[in-house]
């Protein structure tokens, strides 16, 4: 075994990282957390598991079944690709990893542990890694957690020539839209398809029946609300698809008609207030699902789903809000008065100014917001006073996440 300090010095010198047994991740997992407390100072056997035991006093309990899926050889996992190549499914040992006898043998020292199976298969762990896994042990989050709007809220602004340079402005904007479910970019170009180079910047632009970009202008024969100059009142997207797109880019290139100023709020932060002020009505709205649906010459898109979702621990997972293509309310009769009831206490908790969001897009500026969190919404403009023209996308947060993941690395 190594001593604590030969660990430490290896850690602080410069191939630390290197050093670290390939655990067949990016993530890194020697500096930063886990180490160098994270010195394996003692393996124990017990019935089916190890309990390791680390320098910094933690412990942790685990089962072999668990360690053997986990092997990160050449064999076990695609050195190019990194995913997993080994079957714990058909393993022979199966019946002794679920008995006491699957291990060979046991070797470690402060910074790794090598198992042999009765296989003769041999597995390596990096200690640090083996620490930062411990079962029952949440792996730090790489992501921002969602947070509600406080009362007077405004989204972070990132110039748009931060976002698309060498330093810090992609992951500061990337981490408010995924904290805030609302953010701005600043002092762009004012040039066509400016939205979809900030976009595939980020990931492949989610497609919907209009298009994988779209432009919202007033035209003659339009098919959406958006694509005239009336007022659209605070909305979510696509409601009446069964995954509506997560993120949406609006990104505007003129906007000197009059009226047309943009309003958001945060919709999560509204389902609380609906829960905490008026729990029936909470209730309703989240256990009565209504149809939405979108119908023009090509299409025919409908869902049946509640107005407010909530995920398996009770928290607000999306909120479909979109009065334009709700569908004919199909609930029994003694439903439908309680259920408009609710349905208006929501909107007028969602329009209280306290956390309404109200600017005015100036050519060259961008909005981004998570569609299924925080609603959007704009006033009527006079389009014979000037020209309004934004050019749209949506993507999915899938992209997000993992652009944050990556800027971590
Ligand atoms: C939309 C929309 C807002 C705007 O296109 O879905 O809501 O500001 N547009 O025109
Ligand atoms: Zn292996
Ligand atoms: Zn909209």
């Amino acid at each position: 075994m190594s001593s604590a300090n030969a660990f430490h010095d290896a850690l602080t010198s410069r191939d630390a990282a290197s050093s670290a047994v390939d655990m067949a991740e990016l993530r890194r997992y020697r500096q930063g957390e886990g180490a160098p407390e994270a010195a394996l100072e003692s393996v124990e056997r017990e019935a089916r598991r190890l309990v390791l035991t680390w320098a910094d006093g933690e412990r942790g309990e685990f089962p072999l079944m668990w360690l053997r899926d986990h092997c990160a050889c050449s064999d076990c996992r695609h050195p190019m690709t990194r995913e997993r190549l080994y079957k714990l499914l058909e393993d022979p040992l199966w019946d002794r990893l679920a008995g006491e006898d699957a291990l060979a043998h046991i070797d470690f020292d402060a910074r790794s542990l090598t198992l042999t199976w009765a296989d003769d298969h041999r597995s390596r762990f990096d200690a640090g890694w083996l620490h930062q896994r411990r079962p029952g042990q949440d792996l730090p989050s790489l992501l921002p957690t969602p947070t509600p709007w406080p009362e007077g809220f405004f989204p972070e602004r990132v110039e748009h020539a931060d976002f698309v340079g060498e330093g810090d402005g992609r992951s500061r904007w990337v981490t408010a839209l995924l904290r805030d479910g609302l953010a701005l970019l600043d002092n762009g170009p004012c040039a066509l398809e400016e939205v979809s180079r900030v976009a595939e910047s980020l990931g492949p632009m989610r497609s919907t029946n209009f298009g994988g970009r779209f432009d919202v202008r007033s035209i003659p024969n339009p098919n959406n609300a958006a694509y005239t100059a009336i007022g659209l009142e605070l909305h979510t997207d696509l409601p009446n698809w069964r995954q509506p797109p997560d993120i949406q880019l609006l990104y505007c290139l003129e906007n000197d008609a009059e009226g047309g100023e943009s309003s958001f709020t945060d919709g999560f932060a509204a389902a609380e207030v609906l829960r905490a002020e008026d729990p029936a009505a909470f209730r309703v709205l989240t256990q009565t699902p209504i149809d939405f649906r979108f119908q023009d010459d090509g299409h025919d898109i409908a869902v049946r789903e509640p107005v407010i979702d909530l995920d398996a621990s009770g928290r607000p997972r999306e909120i479909r809000f979109n009065n334009w293509i709700r569908d004919t309310l199909s609930l029994p009769a003694e439903q439908i008065e309680a259920w408009y009831d609710a349905y208006r206490t929501f909107w007028q908790i969602l329009r209280r100014p306290d956390r309404r969001v109200e600017l005015t897009l100036a050519p060259g500026q961008m909005v981004a917001f998570d569609n299924r969190r925080v609603l959007h919404g704009r006033n009527a403009f006079d389009p014979n006073t000037g020209k309004r023209h934004l050019q749209g996308t949506y993507l999915d947060l899938d992209m997000l996440q993992s652009h944050l993941r990556v800027l971590s690395r």
